[in-house]
This record gives C-alpha cells, structure tokens and sequence, in this order.
C-alpha cells in the first residue's frame, strides 16, 4: 500500500476523532488509582466512548477483545484489559485506546504512575515522553521518515534504555495501519521524504533493560523478556505545509 496523502479537510476530519479520543484517554486517567483493576480502566473508557457516540478502533480488530490495551509494568503494549489485574502503588499503566469518526481513525498512548513510583521509572517515563516529542519535531516538510526513528532511538539509548523493534508506528488515515512503518530506530538523513498531507501514528516503546520482547500465551500481551518495566507513549501527528500538528490534543 503506498503512502497516503490527507487533504485539509481529512486532516480537520481526523483532528475531531483525536479529540474525542483525547476525551476518552482523560476519563481513563481518572480511573487510575491504587486498587483499580484493568477492566476499571476499560469500563471507564467504554462509558466514554458511548457517551461520545464514537466507535473504537481496536474493539474486534484481528479479534482484539477490548476499548483499551493496559499494558501494567514490564507488558510492553497489546495487555488485555482484567478484573483480576489489581493495579497496586509504584506500578506503572501503559493505556492505548484509538477511535473512528466519520471513518477517520486516531491513536494515542500514555504510560499512567499509579501512586508513587520509584525515581527510575518516573525517569523512563519522562525519557519515554519527551522521546515522542522529540520526534514528532521531525515530522515536518522536507524530512525523511527516519529522522524520526532517529530521534526516539538516539533519545532513549543514551539513557540505556532498549528501544522496542518488532512492533512501530504507522500511517494512519481511513486505515488503522498504514504505510509507512514508522520504527522508533534507524539512520538521520534516510528513509521516504516527508510530504504535507501525511498522518502518522509516532510511539516510541521503551524498555527500562534490553529491548527484547516475546508475546504470551493469550496471543496479544507483548512483555519485556527480562522483566523490565516499560512505557508507551503515543500521538496520531499530521505532517503540514505549517509544521507538525498534533491530531490527538
Ligand atoms: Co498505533
């Protein structure tokens, strides 16, 4: 599938889906507490997603389930929401949600503190978050598709951090998953010219220890293979002849 370019009018169309997904993440972080279980989570964001009148993305997508993936500590992305998942103090709650509207899809992410977390994690967190940001500053006219792996990658590995390689970010549009793939690692200068029109979906995952992941047995939780805690952070970014513009604020 090649690279598919939104009009103005799409884009707009695609700022009103993340909108209404920025509401339901904002519901799901008032969820968050110590004592709460994943399907908390869920249930808030169901609750939400009604109450917009919005359709979710990952409900039925390859039988995905659930609203909401609720990836708690060393699960790295794709955790089933469940009411036997207690979410306790010094945990950390990776929550990834998308929404259609008028076909338009959105996607974001946020790893959740829950209670008082170490010093370690609060950092992963930070490096995670502003690695995101640091790249969707790459998404601009003129770039190169890897400028933004780049960005993430050079960001986290210079805190020892392992950067996630079998799963990346994505075109996003009419689609869920389109091209291009968007790795969070890999060289400056290289890969497609970034065009005005294009919507990505940039999230860096992020391994407090080696970037190695293996996934369970229920087919979906992908979890760090030496235990380490992990975050996730996510934003559905329209690249523009004005700059990068994000869609999921
Ligand atoms: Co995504």
């Amino acid at each position: 599938m090649a690279v598919l370019i939104k009009s103005e009018a799409e884009i707009e169309k695609m700022r009103i889906s993340g909108m209404a997904l920025r509401k339901v993440h904002e519901a799901v972080k008032s969820a968050v507490r110590v004592g709460a279980t994943t399907m908390d989570l869920e249930r808030a964001a169901v609750a939400k997603v009604e109450e917009l009148g919005v359709q979710p993305a990952f409900l039925g997508y390859h039988g995905y389930p659930a609203v909401l993936c609720t990836s708690v500590n060393e699960e790295v992305i794709h955790g089933i929401p469940s009411e036997r998942r207690v979410l306790k103090e010094g945990d950390v709650v990776s929550v990834d949600c998308g929404v259609i509207v008028d076909g338009y899809y959105s996607d974001a992410a946020v790893t959740h503190p829950v209670g008082k977390i170490s010093p370690q994690v609060e950092k992963l967190l930070r490096v995670t978050e502003a690695s995101l940001y640091a790249a969707i500053e790459k998404a601009v006219v003129g770039g190169r598709l890897f400028d933004i792996s780049h960005a993430v990658q050079a960001m986290c590995e210079a805190e020892g951090y392992g950067v996630v390689r079998e799963f990346v970010g994505h075109g996003i549009g009419k689609n869920m998953h389109e091209d291009p793939q968007v790795p969070n690692y890999g060289t400056e200068g290289k890969g497609p010219r970034l065009k005005a029109g294009m919507v990505l979906a940039i999230e860096p995952m992020i391994n407090m220890g080696s970037s190695a992941v293996r996934v369970l047995d229920d087919g979906w939780t992908a979890v760090t293979v030496d235990g380490s805690v992990s975050a996730h952070f996510e934003q559905t970014v329209a690249i523009t002849k004005s700059g990068p513009r994000i869609l999921t604020l």
